[in-house]
């Protein structure tokens, strides 16, 4: 209650009512205590003890330097726990992060014929092939929210574009051909995302520099973006789609290579071939 240190010289004369544990110490074979309360903005957070099997001298100048010691102690453990406390927060936010990335990608999975299964296969081969091409674990996490986001822009589309059953008129196309600025706009303003936009701003570029927004050529495409553009084709090709069936995947293998140069980087194909 003092909260000062308490020190019992010989634990032989305490009164067992006041210390309680004293008998304990004692079976022990300890004969002298020390207890200092350990406080951290005025909280009592523990209790640094000192059990001695003799008589133990302790003097003012020691008694200080325990006192200077619990007070050591007593900061180190506060800052362990907001460690602690500060690390779980931020745990926590990145689950909240993810959580709202996967539950984007479903809302336009629910909008559009593409399915959250697409999304999920595609991500999963970038982030292979991203592996296999030299990327590390960092530059990985973002190439993996960048693939679950790639068509977030088809959010901008009007349904009756995007869902149209029929083919697109030009001017349909140019609306449509919009989504990867829609994502640009959506995305940029988010710190957390921003690493993450090459995949949904640059998808549609091609290799040879006629795809688009931007008509952007060869490494001026991020290596993610080219990696992703072979994934998304390739998937597209072996699943069905409702104007027409799936390609056999060694006739869909053999359209990604005859693109090999034009749409695609020759070099993402080569290792398409390889691991897939
Ligand atoms: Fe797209
Ligand atoms: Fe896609």
């Amino acid at each position: 209650k003092e909260r000062k240190v308490i020190f019992i010289k010989d634990l032989a004369n305490v009164d067992d009512r006041i210390f309680t544990r004293a008998h304990l110490l004692k079976d022990e074979g300890f004969v002298s205590y020390f207890g200092a309360p350990l406080i951290t903005k005025g909280k009592i957070i523990g209790v640094l003890e000192i059990f001695q099997r003799e008589i133990l001298k302790g003097n003012s100048e020691w008694i200080e330097f325990l006192e200077t010691l619990a007070g050591q102690v007593a900061i180190a453990l506060e800052n362990a726990a907001l460690i602690n406390d500060l690390q779980s927060k931020h745990t926590e936010l990145i689950n909240a992060y993810n959580e709202t990335i996967e539950g984007w990608a479903k809302a336009l999975s629910l909008k559009e014929e593409e399915t959250a299964e697409h999304s999920q296969r595609v991500t999963e081969m970038t982030v292979k092939i991203a592996k296999a091409m030299g990327m590390g674990e960092e530059e990985l996490y973002y190439v993996r929210l960048g693939a679950l986001l790639h068509d977030i822009g088809k959010i901008g589309i009007p349904d009756s574009i995007l869902l149209k059953p029929g083919k697109l008129t030009d001017e349909e196309w140019e609306i449509m051909r919009k989504h990867p600025v829609y994502a640009f706009q959506m995305l940029a303003p988010i710190d957390y995302l921003k690493r993450a936009i090459d995949i949904p701003y640059c998808h549609h570029e091609k290799w040879d520099g006629t795809g688009y927004p931007r008509g952007l050529k060869g490494a001026e495409i991020s290596l993610a973006a080219r990696i992703f553009a072979v994934v998304d084709v390739w998937d597209a090709l072996i699943s069905d789609r409702p104007y027409r069936k799936a390609w056999p995947e060694k006739e869909a293998r053999d359209y990604i290579r005859k693109q090999s140069g034009s749409h695609f980087d020759p070099e993402v194909v080569k290792i398409f071939m390889e691991i897939s």
